[in-house]
């Protein structure tokens, strides 16, 4: 639709068109075309008002966000648009003092009480007038009244809701996001750093957490049989990844993106769909050993 526009991973994301300061993205654009107008207008029509319930809540316990933000539905004569506009800020370069300052940000949510989650990828963070801000609404992810929370696009199923729940609502689930999307965009492992950078009240859950982890069973020089055997036994997607990013250096270019791909806790898709993918994920990591 736009010609720059990049591909995230629920929207079209692309400059305004004569409006350089700003992003618009143009939000499930595939979910709203398969659906009867009806149904695609009332979807985008909630979905419009959780985002902006989700980035008032996030302004009210004190995360930066950016400014001039719209969200809107608009109509044509033939499909529905989620459309969200919003300033556009500048990338961020990824670094020590940045990831300290992100995890400052949101140490209110890895307490936890607030009842405000945030996707924790460095991405979704980014600078407007030299303040950093997050922009990434879409899905909302909120506790609502009922005690219930809002945690994805569409919302988990009841049998994994509890592990959606600890993936990004708990000091584990957020810090073990963010280092898995550090390793893929720096590719150093960022565990003791991101230990170190935590108050001591959340770093022994963490830090036990993260040590015990299947990864560490690899030998990263020579992997071998006993990587393959316990790639072969993973099950967690985060678990695939994970080892995926420690064995980087072992793997054929691209390979690390298409795991991550693969990976991809997408409720779109069915659990027995994303069980054969994260399957076919393995498969290419124990292949990419030999
Ligand atoms: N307001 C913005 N200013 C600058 N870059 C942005 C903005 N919003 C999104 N981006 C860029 O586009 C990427 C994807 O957008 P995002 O809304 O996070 O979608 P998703 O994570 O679902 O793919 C971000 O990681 C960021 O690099
Ligand atoms: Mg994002």
């Amino acid at each position: 639709m736009y010609a720059t526009s990049i591909r995230g991973t629920f929207a079209r994301i692309a400059v305004e068109p004569g409006q350089p300061g700003r992003v618009i993205k143009v939000l499930i654009p595939e979910t709203l075309d398969r659906m009867s107008r009806r149904d695609a207008e009332s979807l985008a029509l909630h979905q419009a008002e959780l985002i902006r319930n989700y980035r008032n809540l996030l302004i009210d316990i004190g995360v930066p966000v950016t400014g001039s933000h719209n969200v809107r539905v608009s109509v044509d004569e033939k499909r529905i648009f989620l459309i969200e506009v919003m300033e556009m800020g500048a990338t961020l370069e990824i670094s020590q003092k940045l990831v300290s300052k992100i995890i400052s940000m949101i140490l209110p949510l890895m307490r936890g009480g607030v009842g405000v989650a945030v996707d924790l990828d460095p991405g979704n963070f980014v600078e407007v007038n030299g303040r950093i801000v997050y922009c990434d609404f879409f899905p909302a992810r909120f506790r609502q009244e009922d005690g219930m929370w809002l945690l994805g696009f569409p919302q988990p199923p009841a049998g994994e809701y509890e592990w959606t729940l600890k993936r990004y609502t708990t000091p584990i689930g957020m810090m073990r996001r963010l280092r898995f999307q550090l390793a893929r965009e720096t590719g150093n492992d960022w565990t003791k750093v991101l230990l170190a950078m935590l108050p001591t009240d959340l770093r022994k859950e963490v830090k036990d957490f993260f040590l015990n982890l299947p990864e560490w069973k690899i030998k990263i020089s020579h992997p071998g049989s006993m990587g393959r055997r316990i790639i072969r036994q993973l099950e967690d997607p985060d678990d695939v990844r994970d080892v995926a990013a420690r064995l980087r250096g072992h793997f054929p270019r691209g390979m690390l993106r298409e795991v991550m791909k693969l990976t991809r806790v997408d409720f779109r898709l069915s659990s027995p769909e994303r069980r054969e993918k994260i399957e076919d994920a393995k498969r290419l990591l124990v292949e990419g050993l030999k």
